[in-house]
């Protein structure tokens, strides 16, 4: 195993894993959401949960998209990777597989990824051609959605896919996320 994990789909059977992951980390640090292995299990029923494992099945990161109900817009969620496996390019690796994945259903598909002051992973995201923009570009109707998707506020916009309406300084155009195709990958 060229890299010493690999990243693929997670099944029912990863739900525990995924949610320990991600309460450690929201315990230790507030920068994700908390989850229930409920609501882990939905999201992986859906299609798209994608897991990075050791060789021996042991699951060190984790990465979900979330479809919202009425924009349509899929959020990157749940971003977690072992502290003793960061920097190794999992958590991008992750992000790559599941914007393959979502970009063969659905072309010209929204991303969106919400990071509070405590998240880490933005330069992932800029990597990946997501622009930082700020609340007042996002559309009201996007705005207030947030709100029925369990964010209780407003963190920091990174968006991919979506032109913003302004120009102004700092709310560059977003890029084809269709570039993204020719990387490297990992996967099983
Ligand atoms: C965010 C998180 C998932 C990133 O996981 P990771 O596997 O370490 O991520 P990568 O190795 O792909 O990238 C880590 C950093 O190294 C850099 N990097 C990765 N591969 C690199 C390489 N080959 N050369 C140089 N830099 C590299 C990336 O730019 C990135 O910087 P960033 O953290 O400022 O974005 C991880 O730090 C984590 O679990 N943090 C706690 C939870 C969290 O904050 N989640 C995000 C919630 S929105």
């Amino acid at each position: 195993m060229e890299f010493g994990y690999k990243v693929g789909l997670a099944t029912q059977a990863d739900a525990g894993s995924i949610a320990k992951l991600v309460n450690t980390e929201y315990d230790k640090t507030k920068a994700v959401l908390p989850l229930t292995e409920k609501e882990v299990g939905e999201w992986i029923g859906k299609g798209w949960v994608a897991v990075a494992r050791k060789e021996g099945g042991e699951v060190i990161g984790c990465q979900a998209v979330t479809t919202w109900p009425i924009s349509g817009w899929h959020e990157f969620r749940s971003s977690v990777v072992k502290e003793e496996e960061r920097g190794k390019g999992i958590s991008m690796e992750l992000k790559k597989y599941l914007l393959d994945m979502v970009h063969e259903k659905e072309p010209g598909a929204i991303f969106v990824g919400l990071k509070n002051e405590y998240s880490k992973g933005q330069e992932v995201l800029k990597s990946l051609g997501f622009a930082k923009v700020s609340t007042d570009q996002i559309p009201q109707h996007v705005k207030e959605e947030i709100l029925t998707v369990g964010h209780d506020q407003v963190w920091q916009w990174y968006v991919l896919g979506y032109t913003v309406a302004s120009q102004a300084e700092n709310h560059e155009l977003v890029q084809d996320p269709l570039a993204l195709k020719n990387v490297a990958r990992n996967t099983q």
